[in-house]
């Protein structure tokens, strides 16, 4: 069975397309390459010694998309692609509303003319309002979107829904927590561009000498040491959640939404205790301001996957800590040479 990953040369595409293949699955890659690197590809192929059909292309072009379609037997389409940078969405929302709402939609068109009946889609954590209790269920409130990034992942909850209620399509909405680490191999990983706006890569970045010190946003939290808490999920387990979800999908129809996290708070504190104990390197840093935008606490209640999806994060902090800097040491620069 073929599965189409739009983005899927990106940082969690990449790790779950190494999973579809380990579990047999064909998979075929559509990717504009605007946030990544077509090395990630090739090193897709050397862990699993398996092949991967790539177009590079926007997913917004309807001929390019309706190609893939036509080219291949694509029975299910798992929708990575998309812009992710919330402070860019906040200085540039039109963009991102274009960007991410379009993509969805000329997918769902395509699969619509293609009679492609399963969808997967990458939401996240953020949909939730952030005077909702934690942990997070999936039946909680969402629509608490401190920002443009997130408000396209709520609206395109909704476009999802109400697709899959038109078409008699199945649809798995998958709620991401906090997505760090790096298949152990070390081949791939996350390279984000410029400097990193997430924790776990300027740690990294900061422990091979490319940044001189962590700024840790606020020690005066109502959290036990002061930092920020987290849910933090290695990036192995989070693609093997795709998988589950993929074969929910072939046994259902209509949409269900689930979280995909570890279930448990993690702080900014412990996670670089953690990364200097497992990896034996000193991470100096110092507190700042709080960032705006910023809450205190977030973690997953993870009981629904279990129950539905038979998904559960099976890897540690230590695990994430190790496999992001094994990824970093051996990739400094990331994929460029
Ligand atoms: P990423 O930027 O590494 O991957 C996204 C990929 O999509 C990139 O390879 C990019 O080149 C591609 N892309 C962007 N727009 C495109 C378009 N119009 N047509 C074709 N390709 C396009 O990001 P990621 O961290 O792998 O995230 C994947 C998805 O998961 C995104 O939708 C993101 O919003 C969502 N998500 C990520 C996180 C996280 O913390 N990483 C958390 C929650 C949700
Ligand atoms: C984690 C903790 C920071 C960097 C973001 C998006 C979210 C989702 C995942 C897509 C917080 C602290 C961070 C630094 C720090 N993406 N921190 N110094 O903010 O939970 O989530 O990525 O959907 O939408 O908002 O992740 O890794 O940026 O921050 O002290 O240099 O680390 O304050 O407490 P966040 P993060």
């Amino acid at each position: 069975m073929a599965v189409l990953l739009t983005g899927g040369a990106g940082y969690i595409g990449s790790h779950t397309a190494v999973e579809l293949l380990n579990e047999g699955y064909e998979v075929v890659i559509a990717d504009d390459l605007s946030n990544s690197s077509e090395e990630a590809i090739r090193r897709v192929e050397k862990i699993t010694g398996k092949t991967v059909s790539f177009y590079r292309c926007d997913v917004r072009e309807w001929e390019a998309l309706n190609r893939i379609f036509a080219d291949n037997s694509i029975e299910a389409v798992i929708h990575f692609a998309g812009l992710k940078a919330v402070g860019e969405s906040v200085r540039e929302p039109l963009r991102y509303y274009r960007v991410n709402l379009d993509a969805a939609m000329t997918v769902l068109e395509g699969m619509q003319t293609h009679g492609v009946k399963r969808f997967v889609f990458s939401s996240s954590a953020t949909v939730y309002g952030a005077e909702c209790p934690f942990p997070y269920t999936e039946d909680m409130e969402t629509g608490g979107c401190t920002n443009p990034y997130g408000w396209t992942k709520f609206m395109i909850e909704q476009i999802v829904t109400d697709t899959a209620k038109a078409t008699g399509m199945s649809a798995v909405l998958l709620r991401y927590f906090n997505p760090v680490g790096a298949h152990p191999s070390g081949l791939i990983g996350e390279d984000p561009a410029g400097i990193p706006n997430n924790l776990m890569p300027f740690v990294s970045q900061v422990a091979v000498g490319k940044l001189k010190r962590l700024n840790i946003f606020g020690n005066d939290y109502p959290t036990p040491d002061g930092t920020g808490v987290r849910d933090y999920i290695h990036i192995v387990d989070l693609a093997k959640g795709h998988v589950a979800a993929l074969v929910y999908a072939e046994q259902h129809t209509g949409t269900e939404v689930f979280n995909l996290g570890r279930g448990s708070g993690v702080s900014v504190l412990e996670l670089v205790e953690n990364f200097e104990r497992a990896n034996d390197i000193k991470i100096p840093y110092v507190f700042t301001e709080r960032r705006e935008g910023d809450i205190a606490e977030c973690w997953a209640d993870t009981t629904k996957a279990k129950e539905l999806l038979g998904w559960t994060a099976k890897l540690g902090l230590e695990d994430m800590c190790r496999d992001s800097w094994n990824w970093q040491r051996q990739n400094p620069n990331g994929y460029d040479e």
